[in-house]
Formats: structure tokens, sequence, C-alpha cells
């Protein structure tokens, strides 16, 4: 099946490790244009080595107020157009309730929630006012199955993840009439930096890894590519009755569809 997908371009935070940069990877074999973000200089230039001419790497920060219209501005100036981004952002840190201070939902709450939040806004309003307009444009969120149901000791992604899942449904009846869509992503366990360090931080990572395969359907973790194709298909235009959702990508970990 072609994605059409060639020439679109997107902007994908988070996108210079893990989930986002696995996106930017199967956009970039679909023949799109990406402007791929995030805050490391040395991993932002890593990225711009492995993802080549089809691709920006740039440094910026989804909490900095001024990033996104910074981002928009330097797809338009250099690929031409914006067609849609994928809004990821580094894990919060792992904690329960009552470990958690408010400092750290204040730091959580800034990064995961309103910086995506104000991607998306800033985004869709570029979308709706572009000459020539987008067509199909879309906003996909990297969310969690946390935004469906709690995972111990991930407490500040519990509490935000499932507002940015009713994010998704809003802003797709908002958008909807300008032909623009937007879908959450929500992968279990996907073998990324970030899950490493989850399971380094129970003090025996194998043990842990074995513990969370044992009780995924398909008994492992998911590779970065099949989420990164999952999240292409989603962001091309044959996708395009699909908005308002959330996708588990996990492996049938969650047990509630
Ligand atoms: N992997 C999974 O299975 C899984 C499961 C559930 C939920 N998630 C969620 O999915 C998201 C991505 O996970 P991942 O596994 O891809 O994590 P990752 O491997 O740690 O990659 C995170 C990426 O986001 C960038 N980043 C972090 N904070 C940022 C910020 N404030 N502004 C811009 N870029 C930022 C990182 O680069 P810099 O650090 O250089 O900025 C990196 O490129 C996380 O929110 C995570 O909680 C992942």
């Amino acid at each position: 099946m072609d994605l059409e997908l060639h020439d679109r371009v997107f902007i994908i935070t988070g996108g210079t490790r893990g989930l986002g940069f696995a996106t930017a990877e199967a956009l970039v074999r679909e023949g799109a244009r990406v402007v791929a973000i995030g805050r490391s200089a040395e991993d932002v230039k890593q990225a711009q080595e492995l993802l080549g001419g089809s691709a920006m790497a740039l440094c910026g920060d989804l909490a900095d107020p001024d990033m996104p219209l910074r981002a928009i501005s330097r797809a338009v100036e250099v690929f031409g157009r914006v067609d849609g981004a994928m809004i990821s952002v580094g894990g919060p840190p792992p904690g329960t309730v009552l470990q958690r201070s408010d400092a750290d939902w204040v730091q959580a709450f800034e990064s995961v929630f309103l910086g995506a939040v104000r991607m998306a806004r800033l985004t869709c309003a570029h979308l709706m006012t572009a000459n020539p307009p987008s067509r199909n444009g879309v906003v996909g969120f990297v969310l969690s199955v946390s935004a469906r149901q709690s995972i111990p000791s991930l407490s500040l992604s519990n509490g935000l993840r499932p507002g940015l899942a009713m994010v998704v449904s809003d802003l797709a009846d908002e958008v909807g009439p300008y032909g623009l869509r937007t879908f959450g992503l929500l992968p279990g366990r996907i073998a990324t930096a970030r899950i490493e360090s989850l399971d380094a931080a129970t003090g025996d990572p194998e043990v842990a890894r074995a513990q969370a395969e044992a009780i995924i359907p398909l008994r492992r973790y998911g590779t970065p590519r099949e989420f990164g194709d999952c999240a292409a298909f989603l962001l091309s235009p044959r996708a395009s009755y699909i908005t308002g959702t959330c996708l588990a990508i996990d492996g049938g970990m969650l047990r509630m569809p």
C-alpha cells in the first residue's frame, strides 16, 4: 500500500530518540520530510546523520512556549509546508503518588501536558490558515497505556495521560470541520531507552523485563520499528477517516479495547 506520504512534512517532537525517532525514520522511509526536535545537541546531531537530507533535526524543548512556532517556521522555510505533527516527549520520572512532590507535578505538567497541548494548538492553527491549505493535516500524540489503566509507580504518567487522551477527542471535534485529524498512540512496553531505564530503576532489569513480558499476550516487548510503522500509517492520508481516537500498540497488554 502506498501511504501517500511522499513530500509531506511533519514535525516530530521528542524525535531524536526512541518512539519519536522511530516515527521519523518510518516517515522518511515513506518519502516524507521531517523536522525532528530534541533537547540534547549531541542527539540532534546524531539524528540528523541517521535520518539524512529528508530531515532537519533541531534543538528544542517541548516545555518552551516559543518552540512550536520556531519549528513550524523552520519547516516552512526549508521544506515549504507543514502537514502535521507527532508530539512525543521524555516520560516523567517514576514514583508513586506519595513519593512525588508539587514541584514534580508542575514540571511534568509543563512538558508532558501543557507542552503537548500548546504544540497541538499552534500546529492546528497553522494548518487551518496555511496557504495553500493542508489537505488531511493531522496531529498525533504519543501517550501511554496509562491513559486507560494506571501503571504501578508511574503516578505522573497515570495522572496526566488520561487528560491528554481527552484532549485528543476534544480537539478532533474542534478541527474536524477543517479537515484535520487527531489521534493518540498508547505504547505498552516498546524497547527504547525509556523502558530500559524504567526496568533498571527496579534494581533487577532482567527480572523486571521477564515479569513485564509474562503479562503481555505476545510475550515480548515491541520494537521501535513496529511503533514507527503504525504511527506513519496514522499520520498518512490513508488513515483519512480515523480521528479522535487512541490506539494501543502494546502486544495486547491493555485488556480494555
Ligand atoms: N517506550 C515505551 O514503551 C513507552 C511506553 C509508555 C509510554 N511511553 C511514553 O512515550 C514517550 C516517548 O518514550 P520513548 O520510549 O521514546 O522515550 P525516550 O527513548 O526517552 O526518548 C524520548 C525523546 O524525547 C526527547 N525529549 C525528552 N524530553 C523532551 C522535551 N522536554 N522536549 C523535547 N524533546 C524531549 C528526548 O531527547 P532529549 O532528552 O535530548 O530532549 C528523546 O528524543 C514518553 O513520554 C514515554 O513516557 C513510552
